[in-house]
């Protein structure tokens, strides 16, 4: 029967590098619609989400080729066609990151509606709202959006929510915008910054990324060029949460401690210590930690994305801890298959009560979400016994070969 086998009971020890990030990684795919000539991206992690956006580049009239060392070759010298594929977008919903370039660059798009996934509806209706705030006309016909932009107005683009994908949408669009843009309510993650640097890189002119307010002073074109994708913060803190949850010690190199500061702050909490330094961090597990308290917020708050992994780190806590997911309305399930394992759980619509257990016991359990994957990994390499987790897909999507590094660290997982 398919699936990746996880034998419990090791303790993980040892350096481990991370790998590019995957959220950085798609928007700046996405950018190079926007420059003229040649982009070469640096350490673009290699996963499924990120093949997909190469592919999703090519059918736009954009040359782009993976190649060895994790590096992206993009040669933009043609007519860019303004019309995504469906069958991409429907792959991979980060693919609507095309919008904002395309109809900056060739003032018309149409791209498919992203549709939802199991953690969410993942509405569009802020990433509509800015782009009509920037003089983007939109209509949504027969499951796409058509957007129409006869010129990009500059102006004050004010975000209903911070929402990670919107920002990076109008942040692009705006750079090729007649005047001075600034997004209020913009969100602050990492991934903005980064794609904001390469943007500028490019020629643009943004300066606030990373803060609630971006401020874009418009060009004329922007030009290709070379850039290194940020480190996946994401990653980094799964294998970091690695050792502690089997009692060993990780260190994590080539990852950036400031953009995983809440995660750490938890941890913390907890009672594991934690040592880091400018490129890398460690958490060493002591004989035991205690339940905490957090809710998922837009950076810096908790990110969302490490809600899963903690609470599999939390089943295992001396006492009791509540997670609040104030992010996405259904990103509980890898709580089910969890308390499949012998987790004792309790969820209370967005909040779940954790009661922290002696032990889990191996058992078959399914992913549904990327991040749930790798929950489920790690619960299974605490685990007594062997867990059979179905629904690789998803690891395959969204991680750099997650069981290689876990190997690497002394994990027996068998594909
Ligand atoms: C990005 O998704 C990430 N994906 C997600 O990572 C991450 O969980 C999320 O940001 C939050 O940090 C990529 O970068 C490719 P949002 P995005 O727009 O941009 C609602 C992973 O596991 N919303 O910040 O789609 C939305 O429904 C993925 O790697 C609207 O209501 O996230 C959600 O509840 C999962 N209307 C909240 O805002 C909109 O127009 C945050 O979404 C847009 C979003």
């Amino acid at each position: 029967m398919a699936g990746l086998i996880v034998k419990g009971g090791q303790e993980l020890t040892g350096e481990v590098v991370a790998s590019g990030a995957k959220n950085a990684a798609l928007p700046l795919l996405a950018a190079t619609l926007m420059l003229r000539g040649d982009t070469v991206l640096h350490n673009v992690p290699h996963l499924m989400d990120v093949v997909t956006m190469v592919k999703m580049l090519n059918s736009l009239g954009v040359r782009a080729e993976l190649l060895r060392g994790n590096r992206v070759m993009i040669s933009n010298t043609k007519k860019v066609r303004h019309i995504a594929p469906y069958e991409l977008v429907t792959a991979m919903r980060a693919s609507f990151f095309v919008a904002g370039p395309l109809v900056a660059y060739t003032g018309f798009a149409k791209v498919p509606l992203p549709g939802g996934c199991s953690i969410g509806s993942r509405p569009i209706d802020i990433h509509l709202s800015a782009f009509e705030q920037l003089g983007i006309t939109h209509r949504i016909e027969h499951g796409f959006v058509e957007l129409h932009a006869k010129q990009l107005i500059a102006g004050v683009v004010k975000l209903a929510f911070p929402s990670v994908g919107a920002t990076e949408n109008v942040m692009m669009a705006a750079t090729l915008a007649n005047g001075t843009t600034t997004i209020e309510g913009a969100a602050c993650e990492p991934e903005i910054t980064d794609l904001a640097l390469l943007l500028n890189r490019a020629g643009a002119n943004i300066i606030g990324y990373g803060t609630p307010t971006i401020t874009i002073q418009g060009v004329e074109s922007l030009s290709g060029t070379e850039h290194s994708v940020m480190p996946d913060r994401i990653e980094a803190g799964s294998l970091l949460l690695a050792g502690v949850i089997t009692g060993g010690d990780v260190t994590v190199l080539n990852c950036v401690p400031n953009d995983c500061v809440s995660l750490l702050d938890a941890l913390t909490q907890t009672g594991i210590q934690i040592e880091t330094g400018p490129q890398w961090m460690r958490a060493k597990h002591g004989t035991s930690f205690r339940g905490i308290a957090i809710e998922t917020q837009p950076h810096p708050g908790f990110p969302t994305d490490m809600q899963a992994q903690l609470m599999a780190l939390l089943t295992l806590a001396s006492g009791q801890s509540e997670i609040k997911e104030s992010i996405f309305e259904n990103r509980f399930m890898h709580a089910n298959e969890l308390m499949r394992m012998g987790a004792k759980i309790r969820l209370d619509n967005r909040s779940a009560i954790i009661t922290g257990v002696p032990h889990l016991t191996g058992c078959e359990v399914k992913m549904t979400d990327l991040r749930a994957g790798a929950a489920l990994m790690l619960a299974g390499l605490a685990a007594r016994g062997e867990t059979r987790i179905h629904g690789l897909k998803h690891l395959r999507r969204g991680y750099d070969d997650l069981p290689g590094k876990l190997r690497s660290l002394g994990a027996t997982i068998i594909e």
